[in-house]
């Protein structure tokens, strides 16, 4: 099939390549041309595992393009909407400007019988009101929103097996002739026994946003339980695995530690709770605005226990952050728990260095103030205090005997509750946890 994917950041970027490593013929528009550049050299322009490795090798088969030039739609059969949708500057509804133009400009190219299919996550409402756009500019075509729920750092395994495909319809129904289209497209996945649901639009748009914001919660439980552990003398790891082994509940998820991050869990609750307010639903989702409370709380309490560790005060500690970006494997620093905490710190007088084996560049550009170091022994050395933040497996290997000697006291706050507390504290370490005694 021929394809058009209309953005080509994260989302767009997997999907394009996935879709040609499916075997559609695909091209990738985006307005950012330094994007197009790297992308049509076969590099990724943002850290993703085996993402280059298999844009090369699509490329070579001569099935995928990217090109700055929205003309480059027509003549495709389906067209995704793959753009970002951040929050609003100073209000915590979703900004659709980039999914509004990204359809206003494809309506030109569009011929009959083509699909537009949404993937970006934008509140309900949002695919009906294309879907009249659409039907104005081209009768026989229609609009489909069909969520992406993939996660960085797996982003080609959840796009090529995912748990399941939304197909959100204008009528919800199974003989909608986009069925069978998008049926084709992912004809590969849906063989291997990838189930697919048929919704309306609606029904469509909040499975997304249910999703993320129950993820979301799930982590503010665990950390809401980590505080009372923290009042209580108990060991949130050990509740989680304990509670976790109910399969109604599950482990997953359940990792107490600085909380939640990135470009899509905030905001996405966020935005979720700004629709449900003009909907007249807001106290369905009051609940949410603690989910958000308790996370963002996580930090403080990063920064007051860092202050403990550095006997009662920060100023001029010098203190080294183990990881920047908002999760492993990522190099996104979007919202990223851990540069906020390390900000907050060298705002409170203390002299932070931060490494990361991928987001340094990214995050000096958000945060120019703080001080960067690649290399990790480099970093630690000197320090008076050690925070894990972002749970990389170097990190999680490190050697707490080799490492004590380089330090000027051997403290560390393990932020993501991944380190063996008892091996650290019998090399003379002064470890804490969250939510552990
Ligand atoms: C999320 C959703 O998982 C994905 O389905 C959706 O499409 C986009 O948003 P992503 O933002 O890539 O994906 O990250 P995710 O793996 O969900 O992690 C989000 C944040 O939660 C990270 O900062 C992570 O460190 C944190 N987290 C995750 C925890 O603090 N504890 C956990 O147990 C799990």
């Amino acid at each position: 099939m021929r394809i058009s994917v209309i953005g080509c950041g994260y989302l767009g970027a997997v999907h394009a390549a996935c879709m040609a490593k499916l075997g559609h013929e695909v091209v990738g528009i985006d307005v950012d041309s330094r994007k197009i550049e790297e992308l049509s050299a076969a590099r990724a322009p943002f850290y993703e595992p085996g993402l280059e490795d298999l844009l090369r090798e699509v490329q070579q088969t001569g099935r995928l393009s990217f090109t700055t030039d929205s003309s480059a739609a027509a003549g495709s059969a389906v067209h995704f909407i793959c753009v970002g949708t951040p929050q609003k500057m100073g209000e915590n509804g979703a900004d659709l400007t980039y999914v509004d133009a990204a359809t206003t400009d494809l309506l030109p190219y569009l011929a009959p019988g083509d699909l537009v299919v949404g993937k970006s996550t934008v509140p309900v409402g949002t695919a009906a009101r294309l879907a009249v756009l659409v039907q104005a500019q081209q009768a026989d075509a229609h609009l489909v929103w069909n969520p992406e729920f993939l996660r960085e750092g797996h982003a080609l395994a959840d796009t090529l097996h995912p748990d399941r495909f939304v197909y959100g319809v204008n009528d919800g129904s199974e003989d909608h002739p986009a069925v069978a289209i998008l049926d084709e497209i992912y004809s590969a996945p849906l063989s291997s026994g990838t189930p697919r649901l048929v919704t309306d639009h609606a029904t469509a748009e909040l499975v997304k946003t249910a999703a993320n914001s129950f993820l979301a919660t799930k982590i503010s439980f665990i950390n809401a339980m980590a505080e009372l552990c923290e009042a209580a003398g108990a060991d949130v790891t050990q509740l989680a695995d304990a509670i976790g082994m109910d399969d109604r509940i599950g482990r997953k998820f359940l990792n107490a530690g600085i909380g939640f991050g990135g470009g899509c869990l905030p905001k996405d609750i966020r935005a979720f709770m700004a629709r449900a307010g003009e909907l007249g639903a807001d106290q369905a989702l009051t609940f949410l605005r603690e989910v958000d409370a308790i996370n963002m709380r996580r930090r403080t309490r990063v920064v007051e226990l860092t202050r403990e560790l550095c006997e009662g005060s920060l100023l001029g500690k010098r203190i080294t952050v183990l990881g920047a970006a908002f999760k492993p494997e990522s190099d996104d620093v979007r919202d990223s728990p851990a540069l906020s905490i390390a900000a907050q710190l060298q705002l409170q007088g203390a002299v932070v260095t931060v490494t990361d084996p991928k987001a340094l560049a990214n995050a000096a550009r958000r945060f120019p103030e703080l001080q960067y170091e690649p290399d990790t022994g480099k970093a630690v050395r000197g320090s008076d205090a050690l925070l894990l933040l972002t749970e990389w497996q170097e990190y999680r290997e490190l050697d707490p005997y080799e490492l004590a000697a380089t330090l000027r006291n051997p403290h560390i706050l393990d932020g993501r509750n991944v380190l063996d507390a008892a091996k650290w504290r019998a090399a003379g370490w002064n470890y804490r946890g969250l939510g552990r005694p």
